[in-house]
């Protein structure tokens, strides 16, 4: 992860995890600024985090307890998804990005890191995203959330929706006339599906993805079974990159924890694409007739709509939870201040009746959680 938001810009600070693999990994790949340690020890790490003072947090903490091939039962691992609400909370950066299965989204583990962090002040999107949709040639589906403080719940849904292409990336996009026709990956489960072919993405990648084809299975001519480099650049590694790791086994788990840099990538892009104001959120919903059943005619409802989206366009982008620090926000803008009285008034209307629009259709909207994988 990262790696990819190093790809889309960030400059990294300091990194963690308690697996001397995973460190040496990350050492010579991605920079000396990564540490060996518990993330348990949330003092410990905490303090450290809050005298760096970082723009974002990113991890994705460790899967196992809630991931299909794991027990589904919610034990030690699952309270690092706590420990990192906590860490969020304690060095308080304006982002945060985590990643998960789709099943954290209900566990109770995620309930809770989720309520500590919305006391804390953070807004959420949280969406499925499939990474073959990102530029990386598996279709792998893991849940992100990313979090910004005194965000509205969604307020990246319409830019994480844009940056999304329209075709899935394939195993022949990524090797090109290297890519044999079809290729074995050993099935999470042994009905499924073994063999792969050059026009579509690979399956999720597992530890065990690179076991040998069974006698058992009978697979087309042609059909090979790919290096562990080749399996890395399945999850968007380069082909040079260097895994440590003392056995096969140890290297392949690595591979198959990462979450893929293409599309840590496009996420990164998208959160700096708001940071810097470049990026202005859609109107969710259908607001303007949701004005005209509330008596506006149409021409005075777009003009609402437009008054509401230049509001937010002299905002930078930026959402607010509460409508109230959002007027203050723009009456503390010298732009604003500029404007002609009734223009001012307009926007400070429509802003006013977005929030309320969105209050009153919320709960369609939280049912509506963003999923891009389905
Ligand atoms: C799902 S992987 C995430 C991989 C990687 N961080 C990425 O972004 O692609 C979970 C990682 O958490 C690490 N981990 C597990 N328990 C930990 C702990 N108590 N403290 C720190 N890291 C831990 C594992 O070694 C593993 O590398």
């Amino acid at each position: 992860m990262s790696f990819g938001l190093k790809k889309a810009g960030f400059k990294l600070v300091q990194a963690y995890d308690a697996w001397d693999a995973a460190v040496e990994t990350y050492r010579e790949n991605v920079g000396h600024h990564v540490w060996r340690h518990d993330l348990n020890d949330i003092m410990g790490v905490g303090s450290m985090l809050a005298k760096l003072q970082p723009d974002m947090i990113a991890g994705g903490p460790p899967c196992q307890d809630y991931s299909l091939a794991g027990r589904q039962e919610e034990g030690e691992n699952a309270s690092l998804t706590k420990a990192f609400a906590m860490l969020v909370v304690i060095a308080r950066p304006q982002w945060f990005l985590m990643e998960n299965v789709e099943q954290v989204a209900r566990s109770s583990a995620w309930a809770e890191a989720r309520e500590i962090l919305q006391r804390a002040g953070y807004g959420f999107t949280e969406c499925k995203l499939d990474a073959s949709y990102y530029g990386v040639a598996q279709a792998r589906k893991r849940m992100f959330v990313i979090g910004r403080l005194g965000e509205r719940d969604g307020f990246l849904t319409s830019s994480l929706i844009a940056a999304r292409s329209d075709e899935q990336t394939t195993l022949r996009d990524l090797f090109g006339e290297e890519c044999p026709p079809s290729i074995f990956l050993y099935p999470r489960f042994r009905r499924n599906k073994a063999v792969w072919l050059a026009d579509e993405p690979a399956p999720t990648i597992i530890a065990s993805s690179l076991k040998p084809i069974p006698d058992t299975h009978t697979v087309p001519e042609g059909t090979v079974v790919l290096t562990e480099g080749q399996v890395g650049q399945i999850q968007g590694f380069p082909a040079d990159w260097k895994w440590h790791g003392q056995t096969k086994h140890d290297r392949m788990q690595m591979i198959a924890n990462a979450v893929p840099p293409p599309l840590a990538q496009a996420i990164g892009r998208v959160i700096l694409q708001r940071e810097s104001g470049e990026s202005i959120p859609a109107v969710q919903g259908n607001f303007t007739r949701w004005l005209m059943q509330r008596g506006q005619s149409n021409q005075v409802a777009r003009n609402t709509k437009a008054q509401l989206q230049r509001a937010r366009r002299l905002l930078g982008g930026r959402t607010f939870a509460d409508v109230r620090l959002e007027v203050i926000a723009l009456e503390e803008m010298v732009e604003f201040e500029e404007l002609d009285r009734k223009v001012k008034s307009n926007m400070r209307v429509a802003v006013r009746l977005y929030a309320e629009f969105l209050d009153s259709s919320m709960q369609r909207v939280k049912a509506q959680k963003l999923d891009l994988a389905a």
